[in-house]
């Protein structure tokens, strides 16, 4: 919403510049603090976020500690002025402590102990490991909480995983019991045990899933993930504990990871429900720029729809970038450099979605182990004057003439639905096609029409609010949970519009089939029954005919859907489905609700939204006129609107502003107006 968001610490009305800093490598080189203070200065850096995996640095050896060094990096960054993100060290932990309590190390699902080594491999119900890192963290609250420099928290570093460890078995029974009010037969019920004769008659003979046990029933797996997620929270509550009671007034956060559809896999934890336990949402940008199986302009779009859902995990609060590269990384496929433009036309994509900060892995490069080549803003050779220090540099100039726009949100009447849950489930379920599902890849595609015409969106999940919408979609919402069905019932009926797609509905929280016709909850508000849905190889397609005779493809999947109140937009042309409604719209109270019964090419979303957008008057933030490739969003306080022009192209471009406006440019002060000419990769931020 277009309102100003409070900081959630008084120091964070400026856009934060700089990122992971690990001076715990470089204590044996003594000079090289000094050099960091320079450095800091020329790239306008103004906070570090320290101790992230320190803690062998701070505790050498159990109950020895060296606090000294941190001390001298939160002083020297009071004395430039600058601001500490502190971590509590989780991420990582010192071998003394795995060999005396190996406890602490994770378990695989084929219940194999990891040794010593990596990071982020802790077994997360275990008391020890618990009890350890509350010590520590004390410890950092109790020294730090005064400290000029220190603005906020960073609590561990991107959870993720899970442990299959004896501790953890039980908890997850624990869990279960609790889920299931303590009857084996609900439980029984609702993952359906009778097939395959996987009854239980006893807690103790229930297991996470393993590969060699248990990995077909898919109200277990999900159960296990929706545990995994909990414990993962809880694990986080209790480090977070001495924080809060010896430091309530600085902010927590912890970084999550982005996705991008043909990157990561998902990282399996539910972040809407993890947001709510943060004060500010932050999270890992790592889009690989540059690749050669999509535009850039379609990477953008992808990224654009990942910062648009972390900036509605908390109803529209900005968020953090807490890492991004100022030029490569070192684990994709292939690490290529930003080009010459694009880290400051990305960090303005950030921006521009709600983002008030630009950090970095890392500032500056270890010198051995696997991250030594990943990209710094300080390379090896400790310049100032290489092209990426000078980009970051570039972009630090700018980033403190943006200070004006942190706070200010997105003001969004179009919400597209994604959903950590389904996300598992749908993935999980056997049957469609193998390779074709791509939850995300789909809800980007629904996305595609309104970034391209510049109108905003938020990305909520099932339990936010829908009645601030206009529109609201639901791509392939397979799981329908309890209530959802009732909620979309009202928002319809009380004038909103609501788009379903095909494979909706088709399973409860349970992951237990609906009985009585899909979609399920539903299946009223939309005014179909959907029968069968039909997977097409990836050679094929099927024809789509609108109204006005319009021609279109379907791909991937069609579905086999009969009319129940809906009327049909446009109809299947060949095969068993023809003549059958490929497109239907069914009037419910004052609002409309449309089910798209298969996965249409974009040409046809265009069209379809496109009716939408006009029907219901949307708009985008600011009425520019800007060619294929370039995108245009606002941030609003409510007084003040920032425009963000971004030209994701390798050409020039050139954008029409509306006729008699100006926008001042928040860099150069300068005044804009008619025709903006953007350079391959150009971004501009201004002020209206
Ligand atoms: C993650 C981690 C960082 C670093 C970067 C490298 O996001 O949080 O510690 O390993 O990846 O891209
Ligand atoms: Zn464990």
């Amino acid at each position: 919403m277009s309102t100003r968001w409070t900081p959630v610490h008084p120091r964070m009305n400026v856009m934060l510049h700089g990122g992971d800093y690990n001076p715990d490598q470089w204590l044996d080189y003594p000079g090289i603090l000094d050099e960091d203070d320079k450095l800091m200065k020329l790239a306008r850096a103004n906070t570090m976020s320290v101790n992230i995996f320190g803690w062998s640095a701070l505790e050498p050896e159990e109950g020895v500690y060296r606090f000294e060094w941190l001390d001298e990096v939160m002083d020297r960054a009071a004395a430039r002025g600058g601001h500490i993100i502190l971590a509590t060290p989780s991420g990582a932990r010192p071998a003394w402590m795995s060999e005396r309590y190996p406890e602490v190390l994770r378990v695989g699902a084929n219940r194999v102990r990891n040794l010593h080594g990596l990071r982020h491999n802790h077994c997360y119900t275990s008391p020890v490991y618990r009890e350890q890192t509350q010590r520590i963290n004390r410890m950092l609250a109790e020294r730090y909480c005064s400290h000029p420099a220190l603005i906020l928290w960073h609590i561990s570093n991107e959870y993720g995983g899970d442990c299959h460890c004896e501790l953890c078995q039980e908890a997850f029974r624990n869990w279960l019991k609790e889920r299931y009010g303590h009857s084996l037969d609900k439980l029984n019920h609702a993952w359906w045990t009778g097939f395959w004769s996987h009854r239980f008659n006893s807690w103790s003979q229930i297991e996470s899933p393993a590969p060699h046990g248990e990995s077909q029933v898919h109200g277990l797996n999900l159960d296990w993930r929706r545990f995994v997620s909990d414990q993962t929270i809880d694990f986080y509550l209790s480090e977070i504990a001495p924080l809060r009671e010896l430091t309530p007034d600085i902010p927590v956060t912890t970084n999550f990871m982005g996705n991008y559809p043909d990157m990561r896999p998902f990282t399996g934890l539910n972040y809407e429900r993890f947001a709510r336990h943060v004060d500010i949402v932050s999270w890992d940008a790592y889009p690989p720029w540059h690749n050669n199986w999509q535009s850039t302009a379609e990477l953008a779009r992808d990224v654009a729809f990942v910062n648009d859902l972390y900036r509605s995990l908390k109803g529209g609060r900005p968020f953090l970038i807490m890492e991004c590269t100022p030029s490569l990384v070192n684990w994709h496929a292939v690490n290529k450099a930003k080009r010459p433009g694009m880290h400051k036309l990305s960090s303005l994509q950030s921006i521009a979605h709600g983002a008030d900060s630009i950090l970095y892995f890392q500032w500056r490069k270890g010198r051995g182990a696997s991250e030594k080549f990943h990209g710094a803003v300080v390379d090896h050779d400790s310049r100032p004057d290489t092209r990426v220090f000078r980009e970051v540099a570039e972009v630090g100039r700018l980033l403190e003439r943006l200070a004006p726009v942190t706070g200010a949100s997105v003001d969004a009447k179009v919400a597209i639905l994604y959903d950590w849950e389904n996300d598992w489930a749908l993935a999980d379920a056997q049957g469609f096609g193998q390779d074709s599902r791509r939850y995300v890849r789909t809800c980007q595609e629904h996305y595609r029409a309104f970034w391209e015409r510049h109108i905003p969106v938020d990305v909520i999940t099932p339990d936010q609010p829908l009645d601030r919408y206009a529109l609201v979609i639901a791509p392939m919402l397979y799981m329908v949970r309890e209530g959802f069905g009732q909620r979309v019932e009202d928002y319809v009926r009380q004038g909103g519009r609501f788009v379903a797609t095909y494979a909706t509905g088709m399973v409860d929280e349970s992951d237990l089939a609906y009985l009585g016709g899909r979609p399920g909850q539903l299946r009223e508000v939309l005014g179909i029954r959907a029968e069968e849905i039909d997977t097409l190889y990836p050679e094929e397609t099927r024809e789509v005919v609108d109204a006005d005779g319009a021609s279109y493809c379907a791909y991937d999947y069609c579905e086999l859907v009969h009319l129940e109140g809906a009327q049909a937009l446009a109809w299947y042309a060949a095969d068993l489905y023809q003549g059958h409604p490929a497109v239907t719209e069914h009037g419910y109270g004052k609002g409309r609700a449309y089910y798209v019964a298969g996965r249409h090419e974009s040409r046809y979303h265009d069209a379809f939204y496109g009716k939408l957008i006009e029907e219901l008057g949307l708009q985008p933030g600011y009425p520019a006129e800007a060619p294929a490739g370039v995108s245009i969003q606002t941030r609003s306080d409510g007084e003040q609107t920032y425009v963000f022009i971004m030209n994701f192209t390798e050409s020039e471009q050139i954008v029409q502003l509306p006729e008699g406006a100006a926008l001042t440019d928040l860099e150069t002060d300068a005044t804009l107006s008619g025709s903006l000419r953007l350079p391959p990769y150009g971004a501009v931020a201004a002020r209206v």
